[in-house]
């Protein structure tokens, strides 16, 4: 009750901020107002429009339902979508923004909107263990505020093997106005999708759910063939290109050949100090931040390395162009980028838990994926204090990678230098063993599960609680009013 009087004070104060801001113009000489911080544009992708006047407030409108895409020529593809688009519209906002997002459901079965990686509160996760999913034609509206600024996306949790793999994600930033400056900023979000030569998407089929999950024939860049996916710049640019890889199960290994760059940001946020690397594992889920400095004329391209079968069974690496850009020659000098002070946790671990990942089989012999030998576990697997800091150990049994996610917290990979940063995926890999500290600072009940999707859907996802601890670090998203 006390939360939803609280919700109810932010319509209120956004009626009256915006009345109050009216009324001051008569009095106040407009000269006297610093101007306020206007978010950058985000090119490549379409952003939602902001209904809110208040400029602390992102009022937006979002429906989910069916229709066509064409990805081959002349053989239209049905697919999920928000707003109609793939991806579904960019949610910008910036640090400390409540966000009001009025949700319809036009799909013909339940669904919710899961907010991946934002540290708001459970009852505003998506997650189908609290929320009732939104039933067909129905609306619910969700609010929260936005704790820490970064690249985000979001996307269903109810039957998300399918929903997502129809086209139901969309890519979500949250900007600080101390930011670094750019000359741009992108969003490119690399999916993969199986098309039969119908143009329709293939069914999941039982192979997708034993092993590696459902990979596709078809690489998408910002929901288009990744060959289509260009634009033109001058030499001397610097570009911020925020990547999202939301595929159901295809790991990207991602570089960029014909200009410089370095990672910038992972999914918790800027680096303390960005890092230069010749390629990029971005796991299903990840983001990274990438600053692209065009430094030479030609062409500069984000490649993924595809991993792919010749029909001797023999794996070789395919570089496949994800999105091209032409580099006018210029001797304009690129910018220099002020890197600003990153604070992040950085604490000891007070407790160790251990998390097993298996391949198992139920009582009725069919294969199931599991946690701490538990598919589907209803019970928390763990229960922490808020404020804990976990030393986590996952174990993956099984000739499987899988990227494990933790909703509602970050965490910060231990014992391999080459990935830095606050994260809420890891890659735990094939047979292998990570490490990683985790900082339980956001009360609630949250999912932990792997994010191939086909593993999540058939056990391999479980839940834990942090309980609120009066005193404890905590993120700054209880709604304003
Ligand atoms: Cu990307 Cu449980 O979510
Ligand atoms: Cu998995």
């Amino acid at each position: 009750m006390v939360r939803f009087a609280g919700l109810v004070c932010i319509a209120f104060t956004g009626v009256f901020v915006a009345c109050s801001a009216k009324h001051d113009e008569t009095q106040v000489p407009a000269q006297s107002a610093p101007p306020p911080y206007a978010m950058p544009a985000v090119l490549g992708v379409d952003a939602l429009e902001d209904q809110d006047p208040d400029p602390n407030i992102v009022e937006v409108s979002i429906v989910a339902s069916r229709t066509r895409a064409e990805f081959k020529a002349g053989s239209p593809t049905t697919v999920w979508a928000y707003n109609g688009t793939l991806p579904g519209p960019l949610l910008k906002a910036k640090v400390g923004d409540d966000v009001v997002v009025h949700f319809k459901n036009d799909l013909a079965e339940p669904t919710t909107i899961h907010w991946h990686g934002l540290r708001i509160s459970d009852q505003m996760d998506g997650s189908p263990r609290i929320q009732n999913p939104v039933k067909p034609g129905e609306e619910f509206t969700y609010r929260f505020r936005v704790p820490d600024a970064g690249s985000y996306w979001y996307h269903p949790h109810v039957k998300t093997d399918v929903q997502v793999e129809k086209g139901l994600y969309g890519p979500l930033v949250v900007f600080d106005p101390k930011d670094p400056v750019y000359d741009g900023e992108r969003f490119l979000v690399i999916d993969d999708i199986r098309l039969e030569s119908s143009g329709s998407i293939s069914p999941l089929n039982g192979m997708d759910y034993t092993m590696g999950g459902r990979f596709g024939n078809t690489l998408l860049t910002n929901g288009r063939p990744a060959n289509e996916a260009k634009a033109a710049v001058e030499q001397g640019t610097v570009e911020r290109w925020r990547i999202v890889n939301p595929a159901n199960a295809r790991t990207m290994v991602l570089g960029v050949e014909g200009a410089s760059f370095r990672i910038i940001a992972t999914d918790g946020g800027l680096l303390p100090e960005p890092y230069t690397t010749s390629r990029v594992t971005v796991a299903v889920g990840q983001r990274y931040d990438l600053e692209v400095t065009y430094d030479q004329p030609g062409q500069a391209k984000l490649i993924n390395y595809v991993l792919s079968q010749d029909s001797a069974g023999k794996v070789k690496e395919v570089p496949v162009p994800s999105f091209v850009v032409d580099v006018a020659g210029s001797a304009r000098a690129p910018r220099a980028i002020a890197w600003p002070k990153v604070k992040q946790p950085d604490r000891p671990a007070d407790t160790n838990a251990t998390m097993t990942l298996n391949l198992q089989q139920d009582a009725d012999g069919n294969p199931v994926w599991t946690i701490n030998g538990k598919a589907m576990a209803m019970d928390p697997l763990f229960t922490w204090a808020q404020g804990s800091t976990v030393l986590l150990t996952i174990v993956n049994k099984i000739k499987t990678e899988h990227p494990f996610h933790l909703h509602g917290q970050f965490f910060e990979i231990l014992d391999d230098a080459s990935q830095p940063g606050l994260k809420d995926v890891v890659l735990v890999p094939s047979g292998g063993t990570v490490k990683f500290r985790a900082y339980m600072d956001n009360p609630g009940r949250w999912m932990a599960h792997c994010h191939i999707l086909e593993h999540a859907e058939i056990g391999m996802m479980g839940e834990i609680v942090v309980s609120p601890t009066p005193g404890a670090p905590g993120p700054d998203n209880a709604p304003h009013g």
